[in-house]
């Protein structure tokens, strides 16, 4: 089995993989229902998702949604930064709340970067991200780890539910590894369900766009978002021929002692929760009154006139109601894009250890159009042979400069591509090109950074 290690340096060159062995949908499917779908997605960078649906959904039906994602400070915001930037501002954007975390916990505990470097390097991705367009405030919210009381709080709440083989198993710890470490994975799960706080009008759909290398992390959440929470909703086959189907109510927490012991009082009040379910469900006493069933150990609600499909979304958001009524957590288990990594300027991955293999957002423009200048392309080795063959824009790293970043024209990256492909366009002019449009990308980016210091100014950090 393929691992993918978050905080190792693996490439995966075989995405297919990811649908197959991991259970990620492919993002492709999606793209109909999106109405401004972001260059990413138009692109197929973004290439696969969990469960994005629910985001969608809430995205066109005008419902609450957010977009969050952290950021280690432990060296150079660069392109691949701005990736996960974008795309949190553009879910702002569509009416999201965006939540953006340093995690200088982190980087603190795995990079040992002291809290001076990841203040000041936390400010530097803060910058970028409002030079990107991140709107700070009632939908906006900027937090350092170590200075978020509510994060550390849940992280401690989480760490409940997570043992250590589960952290072994996922991120290879062993004995040798220090405990702030694996505080950190549990840090960054409170980062991913914090938005779904009652204090943030959660729960509520929050998508985490990531690289493929994060899915660990995002699964890991996934499955506490489950555990944490008083209630499990499913649903099961009818257990009456008159039934469309069951729609099952489980109550597996520790933190809830509803639903629990075996005696007429729990009967009855998993009877009076039953009520309370179904009716803030708006489900008609009249549906269900043949079997409303309640037991010690679950309750379950019969689908008579409508269909369990029908019934299950409505019985779910008021189960979470419900919860949350009584003090539980309700969250729903977060959803996540994938997009593709770029690869380095020389070839390999585009990696902050490695300062060549990649463009940062705080470069001299100048430096950084010389970069583009040596970058890798995928031209032939004269120029004759680029005429007869065509050059391979799939294995330049400068037309990937154009795909992700510098072009936003559809149709001017097809001309690039097919230009290309077709012999007529010739490298040197190409990288003239891009390297022109890197410098007055960084040149601006870099104007932007320095009127967004005010706004930093005004977090009070
Ligand atoms: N672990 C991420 C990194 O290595 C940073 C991070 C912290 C994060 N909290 C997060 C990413 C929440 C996504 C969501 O850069
Ligand atoms: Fe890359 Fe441009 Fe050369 Fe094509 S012409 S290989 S896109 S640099």
């Amino acid at each position: 089995m393929t691992t993918i290690d978050p905080w190792g340096a693996v490439k995966i060159d075989n995405y297919s993989k990811l649908f197959d062995e991991f259970g990620i949908s492919r993002f492709d499917e999606l793209l109909v229902k999106i109405k401004n779908p972001h260059r990413y997605m138009r692109r197929n960078v973004i290439f696969g998702h969990r469960s994005y649906e629910s985001v969608l959904d809430a995205m066109l039906s005008g419902k609450p949604f957010a977009a969050m994602s952290g950021f280690m400070p432990s060296g150079q915001v660069h392109l691949g930064h701005k990736m996960v930037m974008e795309e949190i501002i553009w879910h702002q954007q569509q009416g999201g709340d965006a939540f953006l975390a340093i995690a200088d916990m982190e980087a603190h505990s795995v990079r040992g970067k002291s809290w001076k470097e990841c203040d000041t390097l936390g400010k530097d991705y803060i910058l970028s991200a409002f030079a990107l367009g991140f709107e700070p405030g009632e939908h906006g919210h900027i937090y350092f780890q170590s200075k978020s009381a509510q994060v550390k709080d849940l992280s401690f709440e989480l760490g409940i539910k997570t043992n250590f083989s589960e952290l072994s198993a996922i991120y290879g710890f062993n004995g040798e590894t220090n405990i702030a470490h694996m505080v950190s994975a549990v840090t960054q799960s409170a980062d991913i369900l914090q938005p779904q706080l009652k204090e943030f009008g959660g729960p509520k759909p929050v998508v985490i766009p990531v690289g493929a290398d994060q899915d660990p992390h995002i699964r890991l959440t996934r499955g506490l978002a489950d555990k944490m929470n008083m209630f499990h909703v499913f649903p099961g086959p009818p257990r009456h021929p008159n039934f469309k189907g069951m729609i099952n109510i489980y109550s597996k927490s520790p933190t809830s002692d509803t639903m629990k012991t075996e005696n007429e009082f729990n009967i009855l009040k998993n009877r009076l929760l039953q009520e309370k379910i179904v009716s803030k469900a708006g489900i008609k006493f009249d549906d269900t009154e043949d079997s409303m069933n309640c037991y010690t150990g679950h309750i379950e609600i019969a689908c008579i006139k409508s269909s369990p499909e029908e019934l299950l979304p409505k019985v779910q958001e008021s189960t979470r109601a419900v919860a949350l009524e009584l003090g539980g957590y309700a969250f729903m288990p977060p959803a996540s894009t994938y997009h593709k990594f770029m690869t380095g300027l020389y070839g390999g991955k585009m990696s902050s250890s490695v300062p060549d293999s990649f463009i940062g957002l705080t470069e001299e423009p100048q430096a950084g159009a010389k970069k583009v200048m040596h970058a890798m392309t995928g031209g032939r080795v004269t120029l004759q042979e680029q005429q007869k063959l065509g050059g391979e824009p799939e294995k330049c790293s400068v037309y990937e400069l154009l795909l992700f970043h510098l072009v936003d024209d559809d149709n001017e990256l097809v001309e690039v591509y097919k230009d290309c492909e077709g012999g007529t366009r010739v490298c040197g002019n190409c990288k003239k090109y891009a390297a022109g449009l890197m410098e007055e990308f960084l040149r601006c980016h870099q104007k932007k950074r320095e009127l967004a210091k005010e706004k930093l100014a005004g977090l009070g950090f």
